[in-house]
């Protein structure tokens, strides 16, 4: 059964891990939209690895990994992935697929990134500044530059001078900055070629080839629900379909293949970037679940923004997204609290909101409407199956469930892969 995973938050669930572990069951791991902006953590015996373009699955030996047509592509940063995984013993030569659909993060991309965030002023999105959304602009405006594209030269070659004297204008004109020397762009781009030709193919063809097999795929989606561009909190998303859709558009294998869709959510709630979250803890609890929780981007740095779960939000991801279970992590990072809390619904202005409005100024002034439930104050990262759980913990599951309407089927209790509880 091919499986879809994504992020029912906004990014950041533990889906590294999740996908880590699924991986066991699979063939063919899949990334289908975004880029270098994801960071993806997973505990690996007393190593810690931190992907970002690479699908997790690549820590399996034997599995293979591809890069779909959806995803953006910089060299720089995935050449750099490669090496560090090869320093570290983890080969990608095989089992590395890059489609050659995929859109090319240009460096005009990244510098783009940096200079609009800078003009945004009071506005600012808080991006990663890895080139994500002027890339995906430019594939949607017809003027990006795809993998095949630079897979032929006299193709690149023709296409980097139109693009470039477009982009040089912006860079110029509007960023009053220096603008890009066409023989340097073209130079690293053809040694990023050479690097990068062994692992292109149709990946179209590829999985729907795998399918035919009836091998296992699993979609490793990157970000999460709230921050999709269609059905996130605009504009203070990223710039790809993160929900389950992309992951169709973004691999072209069909919705009549995909057997299930998981969502993955923190037992609470974290956000990096601008915009608005109902939940956002004070200062002291703040502090506490950042450090406990060590709550800091894996790409960036930033200290995650941190608030109680917010059912909301995830009823939200299980429409959009079709769940057919839900995976919780984190759960143990709860675990000295005597209260915790679930946003069950919004209040504003008089209205009492049990759905997700879609207007952001809407949303920012919504103060959400809390039910308490007792902690259970004891360490639960040694425990290994779901009857072992304190009773509070088993009760604080079986509510989300509830509220949600959907099953939990995987409880991770600490970052190792024998932290995992299966529910059946
Ligand atoms: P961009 O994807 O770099 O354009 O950033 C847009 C928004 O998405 C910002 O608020 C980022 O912090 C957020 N974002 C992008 N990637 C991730 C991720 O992997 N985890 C969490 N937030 C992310």
């Amino acid at each position: 059964m091919n499986t879809i995973l994504i992020g029912a938050q906004w990014g950041d669930e533990g889906k590294g891990k999740i996908i880590d572990v699924l991986t066991e069951k699979c063939d063919y791991v899949v990334r289908y939209q975004g880029g270098a902006n994801a960071g993806h953590t997973v505990q690996f015996g007393d190593q810690e690895f931190v992907l970002h373009l690479v699908p997790s699955g690549v820590l399996h030996a034997g599995k293979r990994c591809v890069i779909g047509n959806g995803v953006v592509i910089d060299p720089e940063a995935l050449f750099g992935e490669i090496d560090a995984l090869k320093k570290r013993g983890v080969r990608v030569d095989g089992r590395l697929f890059i489609s050659e659909q995929a859109h090319l993060i240009m460096p005009y991309h990244k510098l783009i990134d940096s200079f609009q965030e800078e003009s945004r002023h009071g506005r600012k999105i808080g991006t990663t500044k890895r080139g994500i959304g002027p890339c995906y602009a430019d594939k949607i405006a017809r003027l990006g530059i795809r993998v095949g594209d630079l897979m032929d030269l006299r193709i690149f070659e023709d296409r980097l001078r139109y693009v470039l004297s477009e982009k040089n204008r912006v860079l110029t004109r509007i960023y009053g900055r220096p603008a890009l020397a066409f023989g340097k762009v073209y130079k690293d781009f053809c040694a990023w070629r050479r690097r990068m030709k062994p692992f292109v193919v149709d990946t179209i063809v590829f999985l729907n080839e795998a399918v035919r097999q009836k091998k296992k795929i699993l979609f490793e989606g990157a970000q999460g629900t709230l921050l999709d561009v269609d059905h996130g909190t605009y504009p203070y998303v990223t710039s790809s379909n993160a929900t389950a859709g992309g992951a169709i558009t973004g691999t072209g294998v069909a919705p009549t293949h995909i057997g299930e869709i998981v969502g993955v959510v923190k037992a609470y709630t974290t956000r990096v970037g601008e915009g608005p979250f109902p939940t956002e803890f004070g200062p002291e609890l703040m502090e506490k679940i950042r450090t406990k929780g060590e709550e800091f981007g894996a790409t960036t740095g930033r200290p995650r923004r941190c608030g109680w779960f917010d059912a909301v939000v995830v009823r939200h991801a299980v429409c959009v997204n079709g769940l057919n279970s839900i995976a919780v992590t984190k759960l143990d990072v709860l675990d000295e609290l005597p209260v915790i809390k679930i946003a069950t619904a919004y209040r504003c202005g008089g209205k009492i909101y049990d759905h997700l409005p879609s207007n952001v100024r809407v949303l920012e002034k919504c103060r959400p409407v809390y039910e308490d439930h007792p902690g259970w104050q004891e360490d639960i990262t040694g425990v290994k199956r779901y009857r072992d759980l304190p009773s509070n913990a088993k009760k604080y599951l079986a509510r989300l469930s509830r509220i949600l309407k959907t099953p939990i089927s995987i409880i991770s209790v600490g970052a190792e892969r024998t932290q995992t509880i299966f529910v059946r």
